[in-house]
């Protein structure tokens, strides 16, 4: 697919697993931190950034680590739909995408995840006795030792692709097998 001319489905499609491949490695690359919305339990919206741990094309999925007792981790358990938004200014790339999430806080997923966290500076996050957003000094918590990681996966229903250009812009949905224009 990487062969495709510039412009066609195929190659927007390679360029854009590319890109998300490359922002769960390069801390600089603008897609690392996309937002996430969510369905708040008052049925309104929330929305938060967070890092993106994993873009696997073949799997259309991608994923986040975050704390299991944070309140996204409840509302995606309640809707399990969501969506991330990604902005790239050095692609003029948007993209809007919908996905199914699921949330994990066990199993060899999270094993995997806490051992690359756990070397990392951001260990401190997961092992704090307190809820993420919880009042501070509000110790909820007594389990000591234990980390509080939870992985979730998202998987892509389609894409919202949106590139802005001086010579006009263009916009696709984009799903598994297929992509169809849209006027921008
Ligand atoms: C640059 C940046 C990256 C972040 N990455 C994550 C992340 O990967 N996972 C996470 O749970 N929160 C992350 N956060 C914090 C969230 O945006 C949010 O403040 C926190 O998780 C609480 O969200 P909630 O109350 O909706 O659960 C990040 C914040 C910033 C500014």
């Amino acid at each position: 697919m990487g062969q495709e001319p510039p412009g066609t489905a195929a190659d927007i499609h390679h360029r854009i697993w590319t890109e998300l491949q490359r922002a769960t490695v390069d801390r600089h690359h603008e897609w690392r931190t996309p937002v996430l919305a969510t369905t708040g339990l008052d049925g309104l919206p929330q929305a938060r950034t967070v890092v993106l741990r994993a873009a696997d094309a073949t799997a259309s999925q991608l994923s986040f680590f975050t704390d299991r007792r944070s309140p996204k981790v409840v509302e995606l358990q309640a809707v399990p739909a969501a969506a991330f938004v990604f902005w790239s200014k050095r692609l003029n790339w948007q993209l809007r995408v919908r996905v199914a999430t699921q949330v994990h806080t066990e199993g060899p997923l999270v094993d995997a995840a806490w051992a690359r966290v756990s070397q990392s500076a951001a260990a401190g996050d997961y092992l704090s006795p307190q809820a993420p957003g919880s009042a501070l000094g509000d110790h909820t918590d007594h389990e000591h030792g234990a980390h509080h990681l939870a992985v979730v996966t998202a998987r892509i229903e389609h894409i919202d692709w949106l590139e802005l250009a001086r010579t006009g812009h263009r916009r696709a949905r984009l799903t598994d097998d297929a992509l169809v224009w849209l006027v921008p």
